[in-house]
């Protein structure tokens, strides 16, 4: 009789934990009607942000960039990315037309966590010291023409309002950088100073987001790239605009007709997306309540940790790992996006991956193989979700762009959009979806002319291109 009742009460358990998975499977459903009603939201949020300051979400921010690569950028020039868990410092010799990207060299420093909620000068010393002591590596394959100052493209992926090419003030922080004092700063002032203090001689001739960075090095490479998006940490989006389609801008109207935006899209919100109870949580315990919506439901920062979440109440709630809930489950990002991923693409038959990753990252031993099971789905069910919003907020930008039509008789236009980011890179299960919903709402005949590249680090040669495109050297002509 015991253990009659033991099992009834395990079958209870389990028929809860169903529930539970299937409940929020219902909630995070994207049926492509919903899909586009995003995408059309998405369109309607970027004309009123281009329309006027603050009149939506989307800040639609105006990043002074009214040409792209050419080709003809020429000469020694360094960038500095800052933006993730880790920024990055490089240095090409541009060789024009005919050398392209000549010699390239580049290194990489994980940011201490305590210096993303630190001061404004202490981050920026950091990045100070680490960028000097990589100037200080230069070899003789790069040449910095006589008399000259070494020049710096300067991507930081934050929202910045931007006062001319290589000027602008931090709006806010997003992705767990929270550093008071910086905001409202001009962040070109703060690196500039930074250098001084190091004995640095080097100026900042271009400030980038990576959106702008990644569409500068796609369009030096391919001529067709309109757009450019960011799933990584966090998710952004920049495109090409007509200048006169941007009502807020009151400069003179650029010799190019037009100029880049930086769209924050990771900002978005509206009521036809699909959040649950745990993106709820996720946002009032985060470091920025009620912002950044779009980008805590897609982006890596926050997936592995949805589906911590998930899985919490249902070891609490249907006890699916025993009678006592794993204490490790209850630690906010233990679970990270790049081990979520691993878990997803486990194609092993007794999902012996899964098994491994859950005791080694949160203690959980001995699993059956139906709840690896469940563990699976439930990366799926949020992966999916991220990659079908993010495909619909990528037709958004081509309806704005008018590239969501073929146009009869005209010759076939070509849209590339170019994509970088760890989560795009090498979340393949997401790749994939991305790709497959954005064909999926777009049809055969428009699909087969719009193209999703990987730019991988488009944006750190990106920053270099507009830093020669900027430079204090180049005679006006
Ligand atoms: C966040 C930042 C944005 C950046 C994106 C990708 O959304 O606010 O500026 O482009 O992350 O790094």
């Amino acid at each position: 009789a015991l253990i009659v009742r033991h099992r009834m009460r395990n079958s209870g358990r389990w028929a809860r934990a169903m529930a539970i998975l299937r409940e929020f499977e219902e909630k995070c459903a994207t049926p492509i009607g919903k899909l586009r009603q995003v995408a059309d939201a998405m369109a309607v949020e970027m004309h009123a942000g281009l329309a006027s300051e603050g009149g939506s979400k989307l800040k639609m921010l105006i990043s002074y960039v009214d040409n792209l690569p050419t080709g003809d950028e020429h000469g020694l020039f360094y960038a500095l990315d800052l933006g993730g868990t880790n920024f990055r410092v490089l240095r090409v010799q541009l060789g024009g037309k005919e050398g392209r990207v000549v010699h390239q060299e580049s290194t990489e420093v994980s940011i201490p966590q305590k210096l993303m909620v630190s001061t404004s000068d202490e981050l920026f010393d950091f990045i100070a010291t680490e960028l000097a002591k990589f100037v200080a590596t230069e070899g003789d394959d790069f040449r910095l023409s006589a008399g000259r100052q070494r020049e710096l493209g300067f991507t930081f992926s934050f929202p910045v309002k931007q006062s001319s090419i290589n000027s602008g003030t931090l709006l806010n922080w997003t992705k767990g950088f929270s550093i008071d004092d910086a905001i409202g700063e001009d962040v070109v002032a703060e690196l500039t100073k930074a250098m001084k203090r190091k004995d640095l001689d080097m100026r900042v001739a271009a400030l980038v987001n990576d959106t702008i960075g990644t569409l500068a090095g796609g369009r030096y490479f391919n001529e067709d790239v309109v757009a450019a998006v960011i799933l990584g940490t966090g998710t952004n989006a920049a495109y090409v605009e007509r200048a006169h389609a941007i009502p807020k801008w009151h400069g003179l109207l650029p010799k190019s007709g037009e100029m880049v935006i930086n769209m924050e899209w990771g900002n978005f919100r509206s009521s036809h997306l699909p959040v649950t109870e745990y993106d709820h949580a996720l946002d009032v315990e985060s470091l920025n309540v009620g912002e950044q919506i779009f980008e805590k439901i897609i982006s890596g920062m926050y997936l592995g940790d949805i589906v911590r979440r998930v899985l919490c109440k249902m070891a609490e709630e249907a006890a699916l790992f025993g009678d006592i809930v794993p204490p490790k489950l209850k630690v906010p990002f233990i679970l990270r996006t790049p081990e979520m991923s691993t878990m997803h693409n486990d194609a092993s038959p007794d999902l012996r991956v899964v098994g491994s990753k859950l005791k080694d990252i949160l203690g959980i031993s001995n699993t059956s193989l139906k709840t690896r099971k469940v563990v699976v789905e439930l990366c799926d069910i949020v992966a999916t979700r991220g990659a079908r919003l993010s495909a619909a907020g990528i037709l958004g930008i081509l309806k704005k762009s008018g590239r969501d039509t073929v146009k009869e008789g005209a010759e076939k236009q070509r849209s590339v959009v170019a994509v970088d980011g760890g989560l795009f890179e090498h979340y393949t299960e997401f790749n994939k979806c991305v790709r497959s919903t954005l064909r999926e709402l777009l049809g055969e005949e428009v699909a087969d002319t719009v193209f999703i590249e990987l730019a991988n680090d488009g944006s750190g040669i990106g920053a270099t291109l507009l830093a020669a495109s900027h430079s204090q050297y180049l005679e006006e002509s």
